[in-house]
This record gives C-alpha cells, structure tokens and sequence, in this order.
C-alpha cells in the first residue's frame, strides 16, 4: 500500500515537472513567434515585389525611399497602412497580402535586426 502511494507521489511529480517545462516553453513563445514572423516578413518582402522599388536590400532606388530606417519614423501602424492602402505612388498591397502577411511585413520593417544579416530578405531565385 505504501509502496503503490510512492508510486502515485513520483507519478504526481513527474506530471508537475511536466506542466513546468511546459510553463517555461509557453513563456518563451511570444518571442519565438514575433522573429518567425518576421522572418517571414523578410522573405515576402522579396516575394511581393517590394524590392523593385525599395532595392533588395531595402536601401531606396530613384522609385521608392530607402526603408532602413522607417522604423524610427513610423510607428507600426503607419506602417501597416501604408503597405495596406499604399500612398502618393506607392500602389496599395491590401489586396495582394492579407492582414497576417503584412502584420508580418510590419515586424521584419520594424525590427532592429532588419537588413543586418541576420534578419534579411532572401534573394529572389529569378534574379541571381
Ligand atoms: C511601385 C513602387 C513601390 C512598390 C512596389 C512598393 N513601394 Fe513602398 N513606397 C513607394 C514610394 C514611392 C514610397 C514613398 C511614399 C509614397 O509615395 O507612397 C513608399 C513608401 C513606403 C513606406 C513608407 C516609408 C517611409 O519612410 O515613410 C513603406 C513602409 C513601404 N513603402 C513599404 C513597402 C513594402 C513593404 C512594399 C512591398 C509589399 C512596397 N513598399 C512596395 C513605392 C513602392
């Protein structure tokens, strides 16, 4: 009888670590989620075309200013808006993406790690 509630106790603690770790893992999530979108963000903006006027490497051409550092003018929903409804000549994005992608888009542009290597658009395959 003793040794069935030992048994029962080592059990109980195995489930409490378990619920721990698990505790621990879900506090870690939000971050792991934001880099992942923004990561994602990274990569649509080679994927949608934003390169063709801002430059691969988000620097500017004679289209489109240099996006470096939009996230010390913009907030992020200035920046939502702007890819969502567009602008003087900037065409509006809100039909091509959904709200998710350029919430993504939002935290790569706004990131401090954007451009900085690690945290960079990938390279369109079509253009090598
Ligand atoms: C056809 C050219 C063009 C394309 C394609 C384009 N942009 Fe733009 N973008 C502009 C121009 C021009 C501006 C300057 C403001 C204006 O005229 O709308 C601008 C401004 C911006 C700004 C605000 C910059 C600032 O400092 O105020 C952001 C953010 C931005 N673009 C993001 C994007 C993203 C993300 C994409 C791809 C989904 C994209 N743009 C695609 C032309 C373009």
């Amino acid at each position: 009888m003793k040794y069935v509630s030992l048994q029962r106790l080592a059990a109980i603690f195995a489930v409490i670590c378990v619920v721990i770790a698990l505790a621990a893992l879900e506090s870690n999530s939000p971050v792991a989620a934001q880099s992942k979108a923004a990561i994602e963000g990274a990569n649509l903006f080679t994927t949608s075309g934003c390169p063709q006027c801002h430059g691969p490497e988000g620097l500017g051409t004679v289209k489109a200013p240099s996006l470096r550092d939009v996230r010390k003018r913009k907030t992020d929903d200035e920046v939502r808006l702007q890819i969502k409804e567009g602008g003087k000549s900037m065409p509006p994005f809100g039909e091509a993406l959904t709200d998710e992608q350029i919430a993504s888009l939002v935290q790569f542009l706004r990131s401090k790690k954007a451009w900085t290597g690690t945290l960079t658009p990938s390279k369109s395959s079509s253009s090598p």
